[in-house]
């Protein structure tokens, strides 16, 4: 069983993966973390994000062993993350990556929930069950608010709105694999949903 979960920044698909897939017994892949983590090695070599060659090297190198480094929460990391998704080599390598996952889920897990931008319409079109998780840009800037102060970084709500805004534009802008909802996804708005409310509403989407 593949499900996708599609949607802005901090809107909650996280959360939402993260409990579908230990409910259901699925593997689960944070696909961002794969564009973060060619982002930060680009970094760490010195290199600059805006260098879409340097970029494509870079992500024919990433692999699923690359995300538990800690800098890939960095805001410096999703800042080269949204530079770098926009280059096509990138996504094309990271494309395999994704498809590869899905296919052969780790730990003969019988199927995948895969969270993202572009899931349920490029990487896994046929997906049995898609979600598109949403949230008013307010409420996704106070919960990423409370996250990086929850880790200790030094933060105001005005600059994390300005940058939310600005990831967004550049997420649902580009020319590549834009942000989207998929025809046949399920909307799902979060604003007014706590963590438990989300889950039992998807839940019950696919239960039915
Ligand atoms: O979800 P995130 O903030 O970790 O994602 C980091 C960046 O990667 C974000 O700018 C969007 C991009 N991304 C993408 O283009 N396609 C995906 N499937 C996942 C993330």
């Amino acid at each position: 069983m593949i499900i996708t979960i599609d949607g802005p920044a901090a809107a909650g698909k996280g959360t939402l993966a993260r409990r579908l897939a230990d409910h259901l017994g699925l593997a689960y892949l944070d696909s961002g973390k794969l564009y973060r983590a060619v982002g930060l090695k680009l970094l760490r070599q010195g290199l600059d994000p805006a260098d879409a060659g340097a970029a494509a090297r870079i992500a024919r190198t990433v692999g699923i062993g690359d995300l538990d480094e800690p800098g890939l929460d960095d805001e410096a990391t999703a800042k080269a993350a949204t530079i770098v998704a926009a280059y096509p080599k990138v996504r094309e390598a990271l494309l395999l990556v994704q498809r590869d996952f899905a296919a052969h889920p780790p730990e003969n897990r019988p199927g995948a929930v895969i969270d993202g931008r572009d899931i349920g319409t490029v990487v896994c079109p046929d997906a049995d069950h898609k979600f598109f998780v949403t949230a008013s840009l307010e409420i996704r800037a106070a919960r990423r608010l409370n996250e990086l102060l929850e880790r200790g970084v030094e933060s105001i709500h005005s600059r994390v709105l300005r940058d939310m805004k600005a990831r967004d534009d550049r997420d649902s802008g580009r020319q590549t694999s834009p942000l989207a909802p998929a025809n046949d996804a399920h909307l799902l708005d979060t604003t007014g949903l706590d963590p438990d409310e989300a889950f039992a509403a998807a839940l019950a989407l696919i239960e039915r």
